[in-house]
């Protein structure tokens, strides 16, 4: 039986024990729309004989050890599995600069999503490439876990990320008329609990354990309904990303065919002449606007601030005039605009903040790397040199709305690692950036036939790339 294996080891499943039977009846009803809900019969044949217990990682942390000697869960109770290691950390490394980079504000005050059709629409449909593995490996997980013997359709696949202020009470996923089609939900945690923010602990109304600590790669998977009442309590600090895939039985609620018109539309219209084609396009602004406390700040901005970064004016001396007086400046952001960062302001001139904001994002997700080429580079005989012209007072800082104390209790992570920026390293990013987009765009422009003619979004593999070759 292979279900699903984690990196490096087999399957790791960790089937958690259902809650126990006496404790239900004191349990209070739901405060969500959830309670009047009827009950609703369960269309899906019950997962069978979950896992062997044997199967458990060793891993698994001490909340779960107690479940050891257990039987497997009682099927069909609480149809819930946790998957530790499921995602290799340099996924969710990848994940995490496309959330950072891309991300608008949420369906919720103090949360910052990145659906799938926003990335298509804002330019980025080429950094879908890092999701269409994973969404493979938690359909197979579901089906495989529930058990079914039906089709199984993604309906949402999105990065989400809850700040300082945000938690949710007891609910279901599927606990309004709108959402009745999900079945099946999915939460891949891409940081930790506890190094990355504080709070943010999922609970269960019944079931045990009834909490679960994110761990970075660790996957939780829940049918939707109301035999799983869940909760997560206040972010108190830092900001808890998750990557949240809900899946549904019905056709209709498929989001890959609405993803591929849309892609299809923006990915092979663009005019590949015009600019490089790969280069970000702000959605409008208002969908970066971070609201809070009767305050805000642009995300856009807010990133780029707490990584110690501003943006500036594309022109020089006479920087003031290039200044309008009477647009707001927030338009300027979707303008050619610099980076600067302290004294310095850096040669390039970036399209729009979504494209410098990518690469300084670019910049600190491949830090680690960019280092250890410095450094391979200045012992080799033939070393490589990246030229950088910094500028001092060249380009004005923009005047932005941003509220800078704001952005730092928001986005200013309880764990920012210490990196000891170099110039010279974030030009070589600044070309590695380019290098990634690149081959990524060449893959979406190579898949996107293959994804159009099934009507999904798949991994498709070289040897169906070969047959297709001499066409
Ligand atoms: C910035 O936000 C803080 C809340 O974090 C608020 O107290 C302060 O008044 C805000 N400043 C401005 C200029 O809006
Ligand atoms: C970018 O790709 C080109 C061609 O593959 C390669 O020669 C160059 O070294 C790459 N640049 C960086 C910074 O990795
Ligand atoms: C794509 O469609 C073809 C023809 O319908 C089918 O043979 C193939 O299995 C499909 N591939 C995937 C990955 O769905």
């Amino acid at each position: 039986m292979t279900l699903c294996s984690g990196p490096n080891n087999g399957p790791r499943y960790c089937p958690l024990r259902p809650f126990p039977f006496l404790l239900l009846s004191l349990l209070t009803p739901p405060v969500s729309a959830s309670s009047n809900r009827q009950q609703q019969p369960w269309a899906s044949p019950p997962p069978q004989g979950v896992l062997p217990v044997g199967l458990r990682s060793p891993l698994a942390p001490p909340a779960m050890a107690s479940t050891t000697a257990s039987p497997p869960p009682a099927a069909g109770d609480h149809p819930r599995v946790l998957l530790r290691g499921l995602l290799s950390r340099e996924t969710c490394k990848e994940l995490e600069f496309v959330h950072r980079s891309c991300g608008a504000a949420g369906y919720r005050p103090s949360v910052v999503s990145t659906s799938l059709p926003h990335l298509a629409a804002t330019g980025c449909g080429h950094l879908l490439l890092p999701f269409v593995p994973v969404r493979e490996r938690l359909r197979d997980a579901v089906e495989s876990f529930f058990d079914c013997l039906f089709d199984v359709f993604i309906e949402f696949t999105g990065l989400i990320s809850w700040c300082k202020g945000a938690s949710i009470g007891w609910h279901s996923d599927d606990n309004k008329p709108y959402l009745r089609q999900r079945a099946f939900t999915a939460v891949c945690y891409l940081n930790n609990h506890g190094e990355d923010y504080k709070g943010g602990i999922l609970q269960f109304q019944d079931g045990d354990p009834s909490s679960i600590v994110p761990v970075a790669g660790d996957v939780v998977i829940y049918t939707a309904d109301n035999r799983n009442v869940h909760c997560v309590t206040e972010v108190t600090e830092g900001e808890r990303l998750t990557l949240t895939l809900w899946f549904t039985r019905d056709r209709a609620y498929n989001e890959d065919p609405k993803l591929l018109t849309f892609l299809s539309q923006t990915s092979l219209s663009c005019e590949p002449t015009k600019q490089k084609f790969y280069i970000p396009m702000p959605a409008s602004d208002n969908m970066y606007w971070f609201s809070c406390d009767q305050s805000g700040f642009d995300i856009r901005c807010a990133r780029v601030h707490v990584l110690g970064f501003s943006f500036h004016s594309s022109s020089g001396e006479y920087s003031t005039s290039v200044l309008p007086t009477e647009d707001d400046p927030v338009e300027l952001l979707g303008k050619q605009l610099r980076l600067g960062r302290g004294d310095d302001v850096f040669d390039k001139i970036f399209s729009n903040s979504l494209h410098a904001l990518q690469v300084v994002q670019f910049y600190y997700w491949k830090a680690p790397e960019l280092a250890a080429r410095r450094e391979q580079s200045a012992v080799g005989s033939r070393t490589v040199r990246y030229p950088v012209i910094i500028h001092h007072s060249r380009g004005t800082e923009l005047p932005l709305p941003c509220n800078h104390t704001l952005a730092q209790t928001i986005f200013g992570s309880v764990n920012t690692a210490e990196i000891a920026f170099k110039w010279n390293d974030f030009a070589l990013g600044v070309a590695m950036w380019e290098n990634y987009s690149e081959d990524l765009k060449k893959q979406l422009l190579t898949f996107l036939p293959f994804w159009l003619s099934n009507e999904s979004i798949f991994v498709v593999d070289s040897s169906e790339l070969q047959r297709a070759e001499p066409i």
